[in-house]
């Protein structure tokens, strides 16, 4: 047994990995929550049993039931349906906006001081669901996408320069969509810029396959979308909260005025300590970089009207 608990919601591929890299972490006792009947608890045991084998003493328990969530100090939503090849995030929307509504409320009742982390897509809007519905301050809402998107800059950096990943920091801010914003002029190589390790045309392919990285992989799959890499995101976030590391990345932050930013989630430097967003870093951004950031915001505000047409919040 360990001392934390989490709470994943959803134990489809997403929400199952997470577990699996929480797991190998040994930092808290895992709760796998999901409407089908059966499928969590195997896969809950199945997890469990692999315990012995890696030497960690991780309890895990899947379930149908939110009472078992009761005294969780972090809770991750994963549940939802995924992408399907041709099929938009917002295409999504309706159907997932009952989903985490639904999750964030039940979950609430059994765990009022809970830290939520949401995964499920539209990721941004999702997350200012989550906030709303809950009514919950904004340090204790936290939607994943940065995190994955700068590490798939990072993975295909490295794959044309094999250089370490470790040497490598890119930093992938705003919306979790096509708009997304990959900062080239913040990302280097052990300290060079980009910019200078690059070729401008190398640079650019590096971009336009980050911004489509989510497609990528679901036009491989076809059966639904990645998972490794985004649960491993949601799983360096509750570490980052529960160690209280004041880990800076990029995650989906409520704006209040920052990034000339208001009443919306969107992908921005955050500070990530044990009361979930400490702090909101804000980058000096030149003219080009505005104009990116507000492109992908109003994409994502255009979601976030979506759903506020069709769920009073
Ligand atoms: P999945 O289909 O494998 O798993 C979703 C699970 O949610 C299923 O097991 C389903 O039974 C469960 N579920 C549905 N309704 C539920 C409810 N009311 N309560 C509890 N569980 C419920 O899908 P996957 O691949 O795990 O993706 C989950 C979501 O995460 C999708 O919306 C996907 O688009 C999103 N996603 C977001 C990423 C991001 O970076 N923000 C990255 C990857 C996925
Ligand atoms: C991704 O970027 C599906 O949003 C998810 O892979």
């Amino acid at each position: 047994m360990t001392t934390a608990k989490i709470s994943i919601i959803g134990a489809g591929m997403t929400g199952a990995t997470t577990a699996h890299w929480l797991a190998e972490r040994e930092l808290a006792d895992l709760v796998l929550v999901d409407v089908v009947e059966g499928m969590p608890q195997g896969k809950g045991l199945d997890m469990l049993e692999a315990m012995p084998i890696i030497g960690s003493d991780t309890h895990i328990l899947g379930t149908n039931d939110y009472a078992d969530t009761a005294g969780s100090d972090i809770i991750i939503v994963t549940a939802g349906l995924p992408r399907k090849p041709g099929m938009s995030r917002d295409d999504l929307l309706k159907v997932n906006a009952e989903i985490v509504g639904k999750a964030v409320t039940e979950t609430l009742k059994h765990s009022p001081n809970a830290i939520y982390i949401i995964l499920t897509n539209p990721l941004d809007t999702m997350a200012y669901l989550a906030m709303k519905v809950g009514n919950l301050p904004r340090e204790r809402v936290i939607g994943q996408a940065g995190i994955l998107d700068s590490a798939r800059m990072r993975a295909f950096v490295a794959l044309e320069t094999g250089v370490s990943v470790e040497n490598i920091d890119c930093y992938v801010l705003g919306g979790h969509g096509d708009e997304m914003v990959p900062l080239t002029r913040h990302s280097n190589i052990a300290g060079v810029p980009l910019r200078e390790y690059l070729p401008a045309d190398r640079l650019d392919a590096i971009v336009e396959r980050t911004r489509k990285g989510g497609g990528e992989i679901v036009n491989l799959l076809k059966t639904g979308s990645a998972f490794y890499a985004p649960a491993a995101a949601c799983a360096q976030m509750a570490e980052a909260i529960l160690k209280d590391k004041r880990l800076i990345v990029p995650c989906a932050a409520y704006m209040q005025g920052e990034y000339g930013l208001n009443d919306m989630y969107f992908g921005v430097p955050v500070m990530l300590g044990r009361k979930g967003i400490e702090k909101i870093i804000e980058y000096r951004l030149d003219d080009e970089e505005k104009a990116a950031f507000d492109k992908s915001a109003a994409a994502v505000r255009e979601t976030h009207e979506a759903l506020k047409s069709i769920v009073s919040l």
